[in-house]
């Protein structure tokens, strides 16, 4: 099929486009669009068929379930039977929504097994972006959105990058630039008495604990015995075609190292992408030049690492763009949006980490 490619203001949309998306969608059609962290490939939640095509189009695995996403609060209700009866919901609603914060909760029965991969829980968030927004109430629907990427590749954060990974598969992308957060919203399970962070995002833990005291991380984020509890997190993820190699220790070690494993690395043959702080670029100092990368990137201050948060995903999908085999990269501290940073910097690196 053709895929429609649609330009629409991310302050301002256009809502003639947003009707022809939401018609393909009430049809039975799938559309991407952006939200606040990544761009979603969504299909209208209460149609099964419709629901099914986002696991083929994606190459998605049957037994992970998808994000429902709604528009207005009220409409938690009528997905989820433990929210009216929960505090928990509606304090984390007020303060987090709309934003990427998705709440596992009790499912209603009317929810979709397809939905939920046959789970007798619902995860549900509110985006915060206008055309999201608009393209939920236009259909008059909540939508199932996961990322709108290809199963186990990095998220898509542009228009273009969906279109890389699902143009000709799927009806439509509304495409309104770069999103802001650049990784995926918070997924936590509120379906136990102790909440628990599933899968860390762009609602950080510390903003979580400020609402609800004690918030867990769910020990199969961290140890590789345990499965995590999100079907998602248990995959290989986030991974370009390169191999992924984490680089951790004290700064100007770091900076050593990724000095020595250029060079063994392009005498190997192989083409290398160096993606580093602005930090470990000064480190480098004089003659970085001279290094024989074929693709170099700062990706901003390790003191800012919403900024590298946000421009992740695009810089691992540039380095399969320019050919490189090899990514040397770096590791975080997980405060804050590093958590989420650093798990998936993991899990594109299959866990691994050299110690500088
Ligand atoms: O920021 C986001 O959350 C983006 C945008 C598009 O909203 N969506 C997204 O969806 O990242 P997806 O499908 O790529 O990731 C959803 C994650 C998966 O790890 C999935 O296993 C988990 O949420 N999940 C969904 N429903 C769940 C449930 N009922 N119980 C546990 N985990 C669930
Ligand atoms: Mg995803």
């Amino acid at each position: 099929m053709e895929t429609k490619f649609w330009q629409v203001s991310a302050v301002n949309p256009d809502l003639n486009i947003i009707k022809k998306a939401a018609t393909i969608i009430r049809e039975g059609g799938l559309v991407a669009f952006p939200t606040e962290t990544v761009y979603g490939l969504g299909a209208d939640g209460f149609n099964p068929e419709a629901v099914k095509n986002i696991f083929v189009a994606k190459g998605r695995p049957n037994d992970n379930p998808l994000i429902i996403h709604i528009a207005e609060d009220k409409e938690i209700f009528r997905l989820a039977r433990q929210a009216d009866k929960d505090p928990r919901v509606s304090q984390l609603i007020s303060r987090f929504w709309p934003g990427p914060l998705t709440l596992v909760l009790a499912k209603q029965k009317t929810v979709p097994d397809e939905v939920t991969a046959g789970l007798d829980t619902v995860a549900i968030r509110m985006p915060q972006h206008p055309v999201a927004l608009a393209l939920i109430k236009a259909c008059g629907a909540p939508l199932a959105a996961p990322s709108a990427n290809r199963s186990g590749y990095p998220s898509p954060t542009t228009g273009q990058h969906v279109y890389a990974d699902l143009g000709g598969r799927i009806e439509a992308i509304l495409e309104s630039g770069p999103t802001g957060v650049g990784v995926e919203s918070t997924v936590l399970d509120l379906s136990t008495d102790a909440p628990v962070i599933l899968r860390p995002g762009g609602v950080t833990r510390e903003a979580l604990v400020t609402v609800l005291g004690n918030v867990y991380l769910d020990p199969g984020l961290s140890d590789p015995r345990q499965t995590p509890k999100a079907p998602g997190m248990k995959y290989k993820h986030y991974s370009p075609h390169a191999e992924v190699i984490l680089v951790q220790g004290a700064r100007a070690r770091v900076a050593a190292k990724i000095k020595e494993l250029t060079f063994q690395y392009s005498a190997q043959g192989k083409k290398v992408g160096l993606l580093l702080t602005r930090e470990t670029w000064s480190n480098l100092g004089a003659g970085t030049e001279s290094l024989p990368a074929f693709y170099r990137r700062d990706l901003g201050s390790a003191w800012r690492l919403e900024e590298i948060a946000q421009v992740i995903y695009s810089e691992l999908r540039n380095c399969d763009l320019h050919g490189v085999e090899v990514i040397l990269t770096e590791t975080y501290q997980t405060e804050g949006i590093g958590a989420a940073l650093m798990n998936r910097l993991l899990k594109s690196a299959g866990q691994q980490v050299i110690k500088a």
